[in-house]
């Protein structure tokens, strides 16, 4: 059997990872290494990674499973994957634990005036914000990660209200469901933490109006940048809203020219709220390995029918 992993960054530290969990296994990086290292493309049963050239898999005869090593699936290409192939998504606790620290760091910095005493610093000035009632915090999209953030806001006390296309139950705030209640949710909320996974349901789904409603609120996305209306954002930044913190955009590497970047108001970082460990991912990706060579489903599997 031979691995084929597809991951530009830390590569390096991928290899070691699912070296040391597959030791009998033939790790290759890319189509060179294929031949340097005299694969045979009928021993590749599992592609891993991020950047899967899609058009390549056709190659590979005895592929089982594609193995992603994100959580989002809007990259996927069910064209190009060939029938009876698994596809599994990845929900690694730690990197949920990732995100969650990323929301919570916001959330607090600007909860706690920590980006009003920045400023006050450059004009040394001591003076103490007035304490405001607790801000709550709505987390946009409820799934997996979603989950694991509220539990982390709920551990600081902030009170917690969410949205989700679907009713779900939580031991928090109110759950709002569907398109007619999301203005409400983002009414409710004074941080809207994002985490809504890209697809056509959800592509702008986050407007004008929605922002809004958020009023002089913080919208932080860690989810998908093509859930939010790009223009209307800027427009709200522009207006009341307190800050925008985003970690994801309708096209990465965000474009040199755009506007977010020197936006007083915003706060940029590259993709990194949920930076994949390859140690945990995979940990998670080789129970997968494993169920799969026993026979059994997977966890997370994506369905081509429920894409
Ligand atoms: C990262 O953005 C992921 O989808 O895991």
């Amino acid at each position: 059997m031979a691995i084929l992993l597809r991951m530009p960054r830390r590569r390096e530290l991928w290899i070691d990872a699912l070296e040391q969990r597959f030791p009998d296994q033939t790790v290759v990086v890319s189509a060179n290494d294929i031949i340097r290292k005299n694969v045979d493309p009928a021993d590749i049963e599992y592609v891993i990674g991020w950047s899967i050239k899609w058009d390549e898999l056709v190659q590979y005869p005895n592929l089982k499973a594609v193995l992603l090593s994100s959580a989002g699936i809007d990259h996927l290409d069910w064209d190009l994957i060939p029938e009876g192939v698994v596809v599994t998504r990845l929900i690694d606790p730690s990197m949920s634990n990732e995100i969650a620290a990323y929301a919570v760091h916001w959330v607090v910095h600007f909860a706690r005036f920590f980006d009003l005493y920045r400023s006050q610093q450059h004009q040394a000035v001591w003076e103490i914000a007035p304490t405001r009632p607790d801000k709550t915090v709505g987390i946009l999209g409820l799934g997996a990660i979603g989950t694991v953030v509220a539990d982390r806001m709920g551990d600081f006390d902030y009170p917690v209200v969410s949205w989700s296309r679907s009713e779900k139950s939580t031991p928090y705030g109110r759950h709002y469901v569907g398109a007619v209640e999301l203005l409400e949710f983002f009414e409710a909320s004074d941080y809207v933490v994002n985490l809504l996974p890209l697809s056509d349901a959800t592509a702008h789904v986050v407007g004008a109006d929605e922002l809004a409603a958020l009023g002089s609120g913080v919208f932080i996305n860690a989810g998908r940048g093509g859930t939010v209306d790009t223009e209307a954002l800027l427009q709200a930044l522009d207006g009341e809203l307190h800050a925008a913190v985003l970690d994801v955009f309708e096209t990465e590497p965000l474009p040199p020219e755009s506007p977010l970047w020197s936006h007083p108001k915003a706060v940029i970082t590259p993709h990194v709220a949920g930076e994949t460990n390859p140690y945990t991912a995979i940990d998670v990706i080789g129970n997968n390995i494993d169920r799969i060579e026993q026979g059994d489903e997977p966890l997370t599997q994506v369905h081509r029918s429920t894409y």
